[in-house]
């Protein structure tokens, strides 16, 4: 591992290595290259392939001194972005790429990108240029000089975010980080930012419980860790993206409001079954709202209340679909069959919903309890048979 003053000593991990080629090492800058990276930097992409090129330019640029590796974790991106990446890994055995398929997902991709590489400091930055490759060397310093994890933020004094983001997104941000704090007692200035570097032993501690769900990949490790850490927060400019268009749309806001929920209740509800009943209770509405519509049709009860009834599960099997399952979104003639098995799925959940209400209400006659306990029985059963037969994993 390079000190500060660039001396070069035994690197975590790579101890074999370096008593091999040590004496050469102290001698020979050139020879520095034939260790391990001392920096993996994690690159998740989705149709970045103009951006790739440059990104690497730049991390070579801002990095001159330092042994480092760049991993893109691409989803399949259909405009090339993976033949882009392995275009440079011919060229550069310092760059990586690694293709998923038939998933999607910002924090998942960071996740499997950090799994996949083997420095003792791991950073996290985004391939459109927003993020300010110049600040990696003083992050790399900071984590040697003991940081836990180093965090590029917009909104501390120094740093901005006018150029990068829209006035709502600025907004957003505001208010997750106000929420951060207040629900999570996480001290960020930036707690949603995408650009952070940390120690391996961090990630190796808190990888098991991460959530690949949704974007919020670093308020999850800070979050999750069970240590008090040493932070560390360098303000930068977010710039303006140059080629592509984001990623991130406003469901990402319902998405974060699961992240809370599941951290507050310690882990113990997913983010996918918060964001199931999220939707399950916005179907009451549109089952309300339909039956209310059917009646003053002239309906009878019945129909309207049957009607209703698969109004409600369509627009629950829409929302789920964009929304809790957006990473394994079914299209087309898969989308079709996949709201038949929820049809079916919900069906038996309803039967469920009330069997276990009647018995409740048999032992012990207070209509509240029995229906809760029932309608907590239905979602609870949706969700299960739901996961296997509407959605499961291809
Ligand atoms: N592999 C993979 N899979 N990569 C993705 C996905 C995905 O599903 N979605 C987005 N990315 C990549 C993009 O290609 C880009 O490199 C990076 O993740 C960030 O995505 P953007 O679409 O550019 O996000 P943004 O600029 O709107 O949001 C940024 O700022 C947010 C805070 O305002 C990101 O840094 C977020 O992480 C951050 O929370
Ligand atoms: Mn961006």
């Amino acid at each position: 591992m390079a000190t500060r003053d660039g001396t070069v000593t035994a690197g975590m991990g790579h101890d074999l290595h370096t008593t091999a080629t040590g004496a050469a090492a102290r001698h020979h800058p050139e020879a520095d290259r034939q260790g391990g990276p001392e920096l993996s930097i994690v690159v998740p992409t989705f149709n970045e392939a103009e951006n790739v090129p440059l990104v690497v330019m730049r991390i070579a640029e801002a990095l001159a001194g330092v042994r480092w590796e760049v991993i893109f974790v691409d989803d399949n991106s259909p405009d090339g972005t993976v033949a882009a990446a392995r275009k440079m890994a011919q060229s550069d055995p310092r760059v990586r790429c690694l293709r998923r398929i038939a998933r999607r997902g910002l924090s998942g991709a960071c996740i499997e990108g950090m799994l996949a590489s083997s420095a003792s400091a791991v950073a996290v930055m985004d391939a459109d240029l927003q993020h300010d490759e110049t600040l990696l060397p003083r992050m790399l310093e900071s984590i040697q000089q003991g940081a836990d994890i180093v965090v590029g933020t917009r909104f501390a004094a120094g740093g901005a975010a006018q150029g990068g983001l829209s006035r709502v997104r600025h907004w957003g941000s505001r208010f997750a980080t106000q929420c951060a704090k207040r629900f999570l007692g996480v001290q960020l200035s930036d707690p949603m930012s995408g650009f952070f570097m940390m120690r391996r032993e961090l990630f190796d501690a808190v990888a098991p419980g991460l959530s690949t769900h949704g974007f919020k990949v670093l308020l999850d490790i800070v979050a999750s860790s069970k240590q008090p850490l040493r932070v560390v927060e360098l303000p930068f400019t977010f710039r303006a993206r140059q080629h592509g268009q984001s990623k991130l749309d406003s469901l990402v806001v319902l998405e974060y409001l699961g992240l809370l929920l599941a951290k507050l209740s310690g882990d113990w509800l997913s983010i996918r079954f918060v964001l199931f009943s999220l939707v399950g209770s916005t179907g009451l509405l549109v089952h309300l709202w339909a039956l209310q519509q059917g009646l003053a049709l002239g309906l009878a009860f019945d129909w309207a209340q049957t009607v209703a009834a698969y109004a409600a599960m369509t627009s629950n099997f829409v929302l789920n679909n964009q929304l809790t399952y957006r990473d394994r979104r079914l299209r087309g003639l898969s989308a079709l069959k996949g709201l038949i098995t929820f049809y079916a799925v919900c069906s038996v959940g309803t039967i469920a919903n009330v069997g276990v209400a009647n018995w409740v209400y048999g032992s012990r006659p207070s209509w509240w309890l029995a229906g809760t306990a029932g309608a907590l029985m239905g979602v609870v059963f949706n969700y299960a048979a739901s996961s296997v037969l509407t959605w499961r994993r291809s």
